[in-house]
């Protein structure tokens, strides 16, 4: 990949960079594993976030009258099943009343492509800011297809979070999907022939729920 394409953020931060390396790393397990990816899941829900409008409210603090804010939109966040659900807990802290919607899809280890096999949104999906998120985006097909079906529900507001890209999904989901802002804690090297990421991490979701 020549450049970053313009709906692409790769989060840049020292405790990014110092988990990333736990997470790659084959000797980490599962709890170190864990501990780490929700360190780097509440850097990225803290910058996916990070343009969520806001209204002017009145408030009465001890002393008197002031100016304060609340959220202007309706946030749902939607995980791909199964990794995904290892970043739900990061946005959820920053907005706890956010509801959650789920898709499943796992991708056929032969042909690469993504198989649906479960969803269920809340209502709302058309008015709110929809956050899907999953650790992983390699060819880009279980993102690409995750984001079709939202836009047939009628979503209009869509960002995507994901740990760990490779060129060729980011390339894919931003040649389809221009929209949509991609934020990363990481833009690796390539695909290999079996379409994992690398240098990578592995199967984020075995390695999280220790398959
Ligand atoms: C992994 C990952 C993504 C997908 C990425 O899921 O969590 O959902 O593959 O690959 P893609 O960009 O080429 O579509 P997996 O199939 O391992 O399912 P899991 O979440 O149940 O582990």
């Amino acid at each position: 990949m020549n450049r970053i394409p313009d709906n692409v953020t790769v989060i840049k931060h020292p405790l990014i960079l110092r988990d990333m390396s736990i997470v790659r790393d084959v000797n980490t397990d599962t709890a170190g594993f864990r501990s780490a990816l929700a360190r780097i899941a509440m850097i990225l829900a803290y910058h996916s976030l990070a343009e969520l409008p806001l209204k002017e409210i009145r408030l009465k603090t001890p002393i008197q009258q002031a100016k304060g804010h609340k959220l202007d939109t309706d946030v749902i966040v939607v995980p791909i099943l199964r990794a995904g659900l290892s970043l739900v807990d990061a946005i959820i802290n920053y907005v706890p009343e956010a509801k959650v919607g789920h898709i499943g899809m796992y991708r056929d280890e032969n042909t690469h492509e993504p198989v649906d096999y479960y969803s269920k949104l809340p209502p709302g999906v058309d008015s709110a800011l929809v956050l899907v998120v999953d650790p992983m985006l390699a060819t880009g097909g279980s993102a690409d297809d995750a984001i079709n079906f939202l836009k047939q529900k009628g979503a209009g507001n869509i960002r995507f979070t994901c740990l760990i890209s490779a060129p060729e999904g980011l390339e894919k989901v931003s040649r389809n999907h221009p929209d949509v802002p991609i934020i990363t804690a990481s833009l690796d090297e390539k695909l290999n022939d079996d379409a994992f990421i690398v240098p990578g991490l592995g199967d984020a979701g075995d390695r999280y729920f220790g398959t």
